[in-house]
C-alpha cells in the first residue's frame, strides 16, 4: 500500500516520469475544472512540485477564469498523459489557494515573474500598458502570484499494453490500496 510511507502510485508516476526523459513537456498536465455556469473547463499548466505526499502545486494568475471557477467549485481533475509508457493518469481532487506562497515566487525567473505584471489574462490587448510584455528587474511578489494546491484523493491510471491493457485505481479514503480494474 505504501512504500517510504508514499502513496503507491507515486511510484508507478515516478517511473513513468523517469522514461518520459528531462524534457519540459514532461511537467505539463491538464487541469479541468467547472465553470460558475456549470461547464467542464481545461487547459494546460506546469506541475512545480509535491506538497506533503499527495497535492500537486500549480502557480496561476489570480485574473484568470479558472480562479472564479475554483470559487465556485473547488472540486478538479489532472490529466498526465506520457508517451514513452502509453500512461495515462487522472487525479481527481480538490483545490484549494496557498496563501504562503513567498518561497514559491523566489524560485521564479525574472522573465517569469514579469508575467504576473503583464496584462489580464483573456482582456483585450493594452498597447499603453507600460509593464507588458517586458523582463522587469527586482519585482516583489505580485498580488496575482498564486499557489493552487490540488488535494488528491483518487487516481485512475490506465496502461496501453499487449496483449491486454491494465488499469488501476487508489482512494485516499481506502488507505491509497492499489485496485485493478478492467481496462
Ligand atoms: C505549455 C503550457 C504551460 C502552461 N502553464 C501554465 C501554468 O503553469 N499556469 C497557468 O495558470 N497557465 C499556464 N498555461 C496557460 C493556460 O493553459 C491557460 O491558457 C491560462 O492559465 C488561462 O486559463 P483560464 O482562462 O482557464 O484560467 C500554460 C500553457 C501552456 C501551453
Amino acid at each position: 500500500m505504501f512504500e517510504n510511507n508514499l502513496p503507491s502510485w507515486r511510484q508507478d508516476l515516478k517511473s513513468s516520469r523517469n522514461k518520459e526523459g528531462k524534457s519540459p513537456s514532461n511537467r505539463w498536465v491538464q487541469l479541468a475544472t467547472i465553470s460558475e455556469r456549470n461547464k467542464p473547463r481545461l487547459r494546460t499548466v506546469v506541475f512545480r512540485g509535491w506538497n506533503k505526499d499527495s497535492s500537486m502545486i500549480i502557480f496561476t494568475d489570480r485574473r484568470s477564469e479558472k480562479i472564479e471557477h475554483l470559487k465556485s467549485n473547488p472540486n478538479a481533475e489532472i490529466l498526465w498523459f506520457f508517451f514513452k509508457t502509453n500512461s495515462q493518469f487522472r487525479f481527481k481532487g480538490k483545490i484549494i489557494e496557498l496563501t504562503d506562497n513567498k518561497d514559491y515566487w523566489d524560485t521564479l525567473s525574472e522573465k517569469s515573474k514579469s508575467t504576473w505584471f503583464w496584462g489580464s489574462p483573456g482582456k483585450k490587448i493594452n498597447p499603453n500598458l507600460q509593464s507588458a510584455y517586458k523582463t522587469l528587474p527586482n519585482l516583489p511578489k505580485s498580488e496575482n502570484f498564486v499557489v493552487l494546491n490540488f488535494e488528491i484523493d483518487s487516481v485512475d491510471l490506465l496502461k496501453l499494453e499487449q496483449p491486454i491493457h491494465k488499469r488501476y485505481i487508489w482512494e485516499k479514503k481506502k488507505k491509497w490500496k492499489k485496485t485493478e480494474i478492467n481496462p
